[in-house]
């Protein structure tokens, strides 16, 4: 019978899975996509069917479907397990016990305290006299009784023990208060804490399965500052991979097919509350490609409600080149006189009409451009030209791009070709990081080996050398005779030996390489590394004929056959001299050893 494991395997793919994320693009036999982990602009995620592997070779995350989902979700594996099970239509045994490692059982217990303390915050709102207060605050905001308790807004009494000592009543210890972030020490030994959030109103933040991971807690006298307290990053939550109100916004989006993006807490309350309830807000932090991955398996469009302050706009800027590479449609909303969604709820504006008349974006930063900038004149026009010309370069798809040049060409009534001119020579910057790892070419040498024989891989970073040897095997196990004639166990490191000597003791049973049968033999862990060597391995020399495989492995086990001469040697002379300086009776024993060395290493 299959594992519950086993039978979801074998029930979903890894690029259907994947492909629910981000938008996939078949490359030769795989599949290669914008990473959902980090922003980049050329893809360096692929996907491989046959190995049913999602790996990112620029920031090194990814694996299986389960890991995938793990990363991706920011779940542990028992949530992926049922997330993946309900998608695979197979059911649980609920009995079958998935020993939970101490991490998860530290989550666990870290998703206990935010839910007492997120039910003590609304208590002391509900049902105290300071409470009560800033209820009447929120009332004056315009925020219904029932937005309020949907979102389970809070107050943290202005104390800076009463939570702590609630939650010891509740029977948790100081380390899980500091590991929560709910109470601080100033000491280094941590022997007096007190409550981090005092006197401020209280906005839990909940994961994508509507837990409380975090809390937004918001000052309530013009003098305290900062505004806006926030939990610190825990294992349970990562600021800039969660969106406050997703779980609260999930089924609209599904139902709408876009979402719509406001900057702070309140907004998602009151846009809650006019009746636009696909909506989340990024709290303040610039929008990440993760937050975005997040919303992508729903969405298909963008709505930003951003402040048209400088900061807002290059967050809507940056969302738009994120956008590009991953078919977004983004558009805008714009509020009058610059109000806040919040805000313009509270003034009895009508949020759903705004959000009806949005526009998309470049129709939006074509109009704001002429409204701000005189064409006629020739500041005016540098200006406008400045202010579109680098969004024009960053339009991905190069027919839509034709079309605003000709537009912006029939704006300044000039020909389009004048503006392809100045877009060539237009510079972005971009937010880009830089990429790392996946070099293509790096050459190293082993020359100083046996009196300076070059050798040189042409396709390898030396340090992952021995990956890269036992990638090429893997996937190309019909050389292991002819590498065997040339290396032997002893040529390699100490966790690379052991695996050498299980291709050994495989070869030795079996005539041919089963690759099922060798995975069984080693750990999952080792298993899934050599997949990812191999992965990169078949990226990397795609290109190849099977004669220049054949004389790339060759190479390679001859540097590592070298490299193990040139150490041995080393560390044979350093052993050799220190005897000498001290006057050991070894010194010749030792001189016997090294020329037996040398000997043998010849006749090989
Ligand atoms: P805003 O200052 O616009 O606050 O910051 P707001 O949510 O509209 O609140 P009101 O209307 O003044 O009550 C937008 C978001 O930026 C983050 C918060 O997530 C906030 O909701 N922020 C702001 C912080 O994290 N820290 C701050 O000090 C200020
Ligand atoms: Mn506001």
């Amino acid at each position: 019978m299959l594992s519950s494991l086993d039978e979801i395997r074998s029930r979903l793919s890894i690029e259907e899975v994947v492909g629910g994320y981000v938008a996939l693009k078949k490359v030769g036999r795989n599949f290669k996509a914008l990473c959902p982990f980090h922003n980049e602009k050329t893809p360096s995620f692929v996907v491989s069917t046959e190995k049913q592997l999602a790996y990112c070779f620029g920031c090194h995350r990814g694996g299986d479907i389960f890991k995938f989902v793990q990363e991706v979700e920011g779940v542990d594996f028992k949530e992926a397990l049922q997330m993946l099970a309900e998608k695979a239509g197979v059911k649980l045994d609920t009995h079958a016990s998935f020993r939970p490692s101490i991490q998860e059982d530290a989550k666990e217990r870290l998703r206990r305290v935010m839910e007492e303390a997120c039910q003590f915050f609304t208590r002391m709102f509900w049902e105290t006299e300071p409470g009560k207060k800033v209820y009447e605050y929120m009332k004056a905001r315009g925020m219904l009784d029932d937005t309020l308790k949907i979102f389970r807004v809070g107050y943290a009494l202005d104390s800076f023990d009463a939570l702590q000592t609630h939650l010891y009543d509740k029977g948790f210890q100081k380390e899980d208060l500091l590991a929560s972030g709910l109470v601080r020490s100033q000491d280094t030994l941590k022997e007096r804490v007190y409550d981090y959030f005092r006197g401020r109103l209280i906005f839990p933040i909940m994961d994508t399965q509507g837990r409380v991971i975090a809390f937004g807690a918001r000052a309530l006298k013009k003098d305290d500052h900062p505004k806006y307290l926030n939990s610190p990053d825990t294992p349970l939550y990562k600021k800039s991979a969660t969106l406050y109100g997703f779980s609260h916004a999930k089924e609209f989006l599904k139902k709408e097919k876009s979402v719509v993006f406001v900057e702070g807490y309140m907004d998602v309350l009151a846009s809650h509350q006019s009746g636009i309830k696909n909506v989340v807000a990024s709290s303040g932090t610039a929008l990440s490609r993760e937050q975005l991955v997040l919303v992508k398996r729903f969405v298909s469009e963008l709505l930003f409600c951003f402040d048209t302050d400088s900061a807002g706009k290059e967050a809507t800027e940056r969302a738009f080149e994120m956008a590009q590479g991953m078919d977004f449609i983004l558009k805008v909303v714009s509020l009058p006189l610059g109000k806040d969604p919040g805000e313009f709820v509270q003034s009895g504006g009508d949020f759903n009409e705004q959000v009806l008349r949005a526009e998309p974006y470049l129709d939006f930063c074509f109009r704001t451009a002429f409204e701000n900038f005189d064409a006629t004149t020739p500041a005016g026009l540098r200006s406008i030209q400045d202010r579109l010309l680098p969004l024009l370069k960053r339009v991905l798809n190069s027919v839509e791009r034709d079309r605003h040049v000709k537009r912006l060409a029939h704006l300044l009534s000039t020909d389009a070709k004048y503006v392809y001119e100045s877009l060539e020579k237009t510079r972005i910057s971009s937010y880009t990081p830089v990429d790392r790892g996946f070099a293509s070419k790096t050459d190293v040498s082993v020359g100083e080996a046996n009196g300076g024989i070059p050798l040189t891989l042409a396709r390898f970073p030396k340090d992952s050398t021995y990956e890269y040897f036992f990638g090429l095997l893997y996937q190309y196990p019909q050389y292991f005779s002819t590498i065997s004639a040339l290396i032997t166990a002893d040529d390699f490191p100490s966790p690379y030996q052991d695996l050498y000597k299980k291709y050994q003791e495989h070869y030795n049973v079996h005539a041919h390489f089963d690759r099922e049968v060798f995975e069984a033999s080693i750990s999952l862990d080792e298993a899934e590394k050599l997949k990812i060597s191999a992965l990169k391995v078949e990226m990397l020399n795609e290109t190849l004929s099977t004669q220049e495989i054949e004389d790339e492995i060759n190479k390679v086990a001859l540097w590592i056959r070298e490299k193990f001469f040139i150490l041995t040697r080393k560390k044979m002379l350093n052993t050799m001299r220190r005897a000498t300086e001290e006057g050991s009776d070894q010194s010749e024993h030792l001189f016997q050893e090294y020329c037996q060395f040398l000997q043998q290493r010849t006749q090989v």
